[in-house]
């Protein structure tokens, strides 16, 4: 044996002494999300660390391939976030290929109030007009019908996420948007593996993100990628994402495009090295082979971890059904989601509030979160923008009061799950009694 798969053996055996751990109930923390790492995904990272695979090359080509072909779409185009991804995905739209079509400043941009910051902040950014839709509260996702009433003559785009991994009816969405020429983006951050229609999540866009934070259904730590069918689209993205360059060779290639010294663009001189010719106003937003050696790694078990959060969203929405004083969550119907979390909404006829049964779980150690921002509208950076409101924000409001969520991720068992649903059960049928099981006095409201 060589050093190298000594060391690599090593690490292996490294995880496996590592790897077994109880549970212990009301001492473990069950998280609302987390990576799951074999020892696979650790040598796959070790094996890339010895070959120095410190910038993007070979594995992350790779990765985009393999991770495109999962899709059944064209290209993908990974990046070093999900947020980032979003803001390439957007940006795309502005850029002068597009021709008349591209959005240009103050256009506007059906988008939820409800959600994650970044599906909204690279309207934002790109000087594009929100309009803001309120959600249906058994699904927290929008409607086709608010987003039809919320079309104005300057509307051009709507970009939505599939919230907590519960598509929304993109299909509805997808030929409104093709009705009214409209692009579509599918934030599907929090949706990997979730279908509609039997279609997966992602591919009924222009274009869709996703991240691969290690909450996500698949990590790379941080990272993203952004998806599309369309080669002209990819383009863009890439150019965006590699600075605004031009050329579409690798850094590290010359010439693979024929063009480096025999053409001319813009006001430069014939013959200026296409690699230092910029096409669009860029980032740099680009992995590294380290991250994609774990994302190829991750890759293989995708499957497997959606099929985990199925499982575990259906154990704890079957273990808590028919519970009082709790709306709890619903598939959108022609759905099969990937769940990325299981929402619980504290009715108004509730004699507790969210914050008695997120104290009560997470002094349980059972972690809670919020459904991201609420209503993104309340919040300080948010206070002045320029944006459109169309209709009542009332759902969101009562979200961003009312809604949490547990986690359903791989790493949580049936042992875990039902230690949540006997939680659950446990406070809220305490309040039918004068006083709650488990609840102190100081922690009723
Ligand atoms: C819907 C949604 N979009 C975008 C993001 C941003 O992803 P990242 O954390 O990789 O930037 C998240 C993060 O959780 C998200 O939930």
């Amino acid at each position: 044996m060589n050093d190298r798969d000594d060391l690599v053996g090593r690490i292996r055996q490294f995880h496996t002494a590592q790897a077994e751990r109880q549970f212990i109930a009301g001492v473990t923390e069950i998280q609302s999300s987390g990576a799951c790492l074999d020892a696979d995904d650790k040598t796959a990272v070790a094996e890339a660390a010895l070959d120095m695979r410190i910038a993007a090359g070979i594995l992350a080509h790779r990765f985009e391939s393999q991770f495109a072909r999962k899709f059944g779409l064209r290209k993908a185009r990974l990046t070093n976030s999900g947020s980032s991804a979003n803001l390439l995905a957007v940006t795309t739209l502005t850029a002068p290929e597009l021709g008349e079509v591209r959005l240009r400043p103050g256009d506007e941009v059906i988008t939820a109030a409800a959600g994650f910051p970044t599906t909204v902040n690279p309207l934002l950014q790109n000087g594009l007009t929100p309009v803001f839709v309120d959600i249906d509260p058994a699904t927290y996702n929008t409607t086709p019908e608010a987003v039809e009433a919320a079309i104005g003559p300057r509307t051009r785009a709507v970009v939505l996420a599939h919230t907590l991994g519960n598509p929304f009816p993109v299909a509805e969405i997808a030929a409104l948007c093709a009705e009214h020429g409209m692009f579509l983006i599918e934030d599907n951050c929090d949706a990997v593996g979730s279908t509609y229609r039997s279609r997966l999540t992602g591919t009924f866009g222009d274009l869709a993100t996703v991240s691969f934070y290690p909450a996500h259904h698949m990590t790379t730590g941080e990272g993203g990628c952004v998806l599309t069918n369309n080669l002209t689209t990819a383009r863009i993205v890439k150019s965006l994402r590699d600075w605004g360059r031009d050329c579409w060779c690798e850094p590290g290639e010359s010439d693979r495009c024929g063009k480096r010294f025999n053409q001319q663009l813009g006001n430069l001189p014939y013959g200026y090295d296409h690699k230092y010719i910029y096409s669009h106003i860029g980032y740099n937003l680009k992995t590294t082979d380290l991250q994609a050696a774990l994302g190829l790694s991750q890759l293989t078990r995708l499957d497997d971890f959606c099929a985990r959060r199925r499982h575990n969203w259906r154990r704890l929405r079957e273990g808590l059904d028919g519970i009082e004083h709790l709306r709890l969550p619903e598939p959108t119907p022609d759905s099969d989601p990937s769940w990325f979390g299981f929402a619980m909404t504290v009715l108004p006829d509730a004699p507790f509030g969210r914050i008695d049964l997120v104290n009560f779980l997470e002094g349980r150690r059972i972690a809670t979160r919020g459904l991201f921002a609420g209503n993104l509208l309340r919040h300080p950076a948010y206070s002045d923008i320029e944006c459109r409101i169309s209709g009542s924000l009332e759902a969101s409001d009562y979200v961003a009061g009312n809604t949490f969520w547990v986690g359903v991720y791989p790493g949580i068992t049936d042992e875990m799950t039902d230690y949540m649903i006997a939680s659950v059960r446990q406070f809220v049928s305490g309040y039918g009694r004068s006083t709650p099981v488990g609840v102190s006095a100081g922690e009723m409201r």
